[in-house]
């Protein structure tokens, strides 16, 4: 005894195994279209945040030249505008300011034996940490106690009058 076979309309073609794969395919390729279309928008709304937090670092103005005398030293705040991920957060910085002729070291007040904030005594021309009694001179050295290295720079200029600071960390 045969088969059934499937019942066709007159005139028309019985569907082919090759022309089922074709359109499966088709399918297949139009919901990829279709998913990708939806999830990329989306992936990009999420991750272009994430992806802007790597901006490299920027040149901040934080004074008037003019108020840098030659050989002077200055503490200066300044704030420095951050995308964290999507959390836009104002950052706020000091940084020791030391003139040397037409060239300005920028150094970081924070002490390289355990990172306690040191202060400058004009007086005396040195950097004074209150935690373990560590003692840097005016241009970051160490004078004495336990700090193992100078004070951390950053990079700093003038320019078109002002005293520019890029902090790298
Ligand atoms: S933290 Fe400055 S000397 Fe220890």
């Amino acid at each position: 005894m045969s088969e059934p076979t499937q019942s066709t309309k007159f005139g028309e073609e019985p569907e082919s195994p090759q022309r089922r794969k074709v359109l499966g395919w088709l399918v297949g390729v139009i919901n990829l279209l279709v998913v990708g279309a939806v999830i990329g928008p989306v992936l990009g709304f999420m991750g272009g945040p994430l992806a802007r937090r790597r901006e490299s670092p920027q040149w901040i103005p934080v004074m008037d030249e003019s108020d840098l005398p030659d050989g002077s030293v200055r503490e200066v705040k300044y704030a420095v505008r951050v995308q964290d991920g999507y959390r836009i957060a104002n950052h706020e910085y000091v940084v020791y300011l030391k003139r040397n002729g037409s060239e300005v070291i920028a150094l970081d007040p924070t002490c390289t034996h355990l990172g306690c904030r040191v202060k400058y005594q004009e007086e005396k021309s040195r950097f004074f940490c209150p935690c373990h009694g560590g003692v840097f001179d005016a241009e970051g050295k160490v004078v004495s106690g336990p700090p193992p290295r100078a004070l951390d720079r950053h990079s700093a200029k003038f320019e078109g009058g002002k005293v520019w600071v890029k902090r790298e960390a």
